[in-house]
């Protein structure tokens, strides 16, 4: 396993997990002396154990050195980061190049070599190419095995997904990948077994797919408030149709996270080159965008007009709960908008504070809810953390200066915040409340 990011060490404590034995590989140092310590350097409930078991069984080892690990291997793994380009929004794949030409290097008999990382349609004839070139005389097969992993349930999404995607050029690497995924069986996992090209378009496509989902519901939302209809239960009332599924169809304040906007701009941008614009997915995007920055005029106008020389206080800064992730998260936009506007902002958070630290500097960080609703005119909930589920609503009245409440997550009831003497304000259901 190529790549001790999120996905290569989910995925490669998952397949030693399977019964397999995985050497991951990484040219950080000190991040590999950590793993070897035992330290994960993620956030990601359940995986120090799963790590530590496979460690103990002997199934798992951690290294520096790639020729260490590709010897041997029936499977190699690319799992290294594609960061969207500066500018174009395109996947940089610098990384997955490099170490396509590094594995090439140290191949010694058959071996596929897998795209974990989500590249661009294309990107699998490429790493093929790179390899060739490098080791002419090479025994190997390229396979594309896209992840659809979600931060802070990945190793039940690898475990028991939903189905395993395959793209491969050989009936003996399909072979290779079968038998990686074996154990699935018994679980009847549904196993796609395509072309590299459309393996890689499908991740793009399912991930295009649910930001839209998100995004439409997200625009009903706003009718809702307009119109008077509260968008939970047009949710349930589109959701319970077989053929629209309930799940992603919750409102919030944008999509966030490391998947869904780069790979949202990465196909958008990959389809107009290719002479077929997703004018559909360049929308989503747009309007993500300015949901994400609108969202802060949501609380000045619950503060009443005007947040200047306000206190607000915020409960969860990651994009979503159960993570310490703050990429692209909605918090980025909206805090600092706030700050803009002249408030002092107090924001608690269960994980990601470190991370926060660094990317929302003027913010003063509470130890817990309470804390962040101490003395503030406003108070936000942002992500929809368990423990902000069952807030002491009396206790949170009494310490808020102003009995405001800005729900976007849509976590309370209107009925409870108005017997607990708040006013409140949630996502597309904000004429219920006049
Ligand atoms: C996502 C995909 O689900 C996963 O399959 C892919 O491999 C990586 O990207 P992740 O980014 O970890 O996973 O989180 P996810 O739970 O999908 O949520 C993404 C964003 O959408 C979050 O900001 C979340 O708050 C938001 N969201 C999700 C909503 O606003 N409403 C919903 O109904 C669902």
């Amino acid at each position: 396993m190529v790549g001790t990011g999120y996905v290569g060490l989910v995925s490669g404590a998952c397949f030693a997990e399977f019964g397999h034995d995985v050497v991951c590989v990484d040219k950080d140092e000190s991040k590999t002396a950590r793993l070897l310590r035992g330290e994960i350097p993620i956030y990601e409930p359940g995986l120090d154990q799963l790590v530590a078991d496979n460690v103990r069984a002997g199934r798992l080892s951690f290294t520096t050195v790639l020729a260490d690990a590709v010897p041997g291997s029936a499977a190699v793994f690319i799992a290294v980061g594609t960061p969207s380009r500066r500018g174009d929004g395109f996947a940089d794949l610098t990384y997955v190049y490099a170490a396509a030409e590094e594995i090439a290097r140290t191949l010694d008999g058959y071996a596929v070599i897998v795209d974990k990382s989500t590249v661009p349609v294309g990107t699998g004839r490429q790493v093929q190419r790179i390899i060739r070139e490098t080791r002419p005389d090479a025994d190997f097969d390229v396979a594309s095995n896209p992840e659809f992993l979600r931060e802070g349930s990945a190793i039940e999404d690898f475990m028991r997904p939903d189905r395993v995607v395959i793209g491969t050029t050989s009936d003996r690497a399909r072979e290779v990948m079968r038998a990686l995924y074996r154990p699935l069986f018994l679980l009847e996992t549904p196993i796609v077994m395509t072309t590299l090209e459309t393996a890689e378009l499908i991740k793009y496509a399912a991930n295009a797919f649910l930001a839209t989902k998100i995004t439409f519901i997200n625009e009903i939302a706003d009718v809702c408030e307009r119109v008077g209809a509260d968008v939970q239960d047009v949710a349930k009332g589109m959701g319970l149709d077989g053929r629209i599924g309930k799940k992603f169809l919750h409102a919030g304040p944008g999509y966030g996270g490391s998947c869904f906007p780069k790979d949202t701009r990465a196909i958008a941008q990959s389809a107009r080159q290719a002479g077929a614009p997703l004018r559909l997915v360049e929308t989503v995007i747009a309007v993500n965008e300015e949901r994400k920055r609108a969202m802060a005029e949501r609380v000045v106008a619950a503060a009443g007009g005007s947040v200047d020389g306000a206190t607000i206080g915020v409960l969860g800064v990651s994009f979503k709960p159960n993570t310490d992730d703050m990429r692209e998260a909605p918090s980025l936009d909206i805090i600092p908008a706030l700050q803009q506007a002249g408030a002092t902002v107090q924001a608690f958070d269960p994980a990601a504070v470190h991370e926060a630290t660094k990317l929302l500097p003027d913010v003063r960080w509470c130890s817990d809810a309470y804390e962040a609703a101490a003395g503030a005119d406003v108070l936000v909930l942002l992500t929809e953390w368990n423990e902000f589920r069952a807030l002491d609503l009396e206790r949170v009245r009494s310490l808020l200066a102003r009995p405001i409440v800005v729900d976007m997550r849509n976590v309370y009831r209107q009925a409870e915040m108005t017997a607990a003497g708040l006013t409140y304000h949630s996502i597309g259901r904000a004429s219920i409340a006049d």
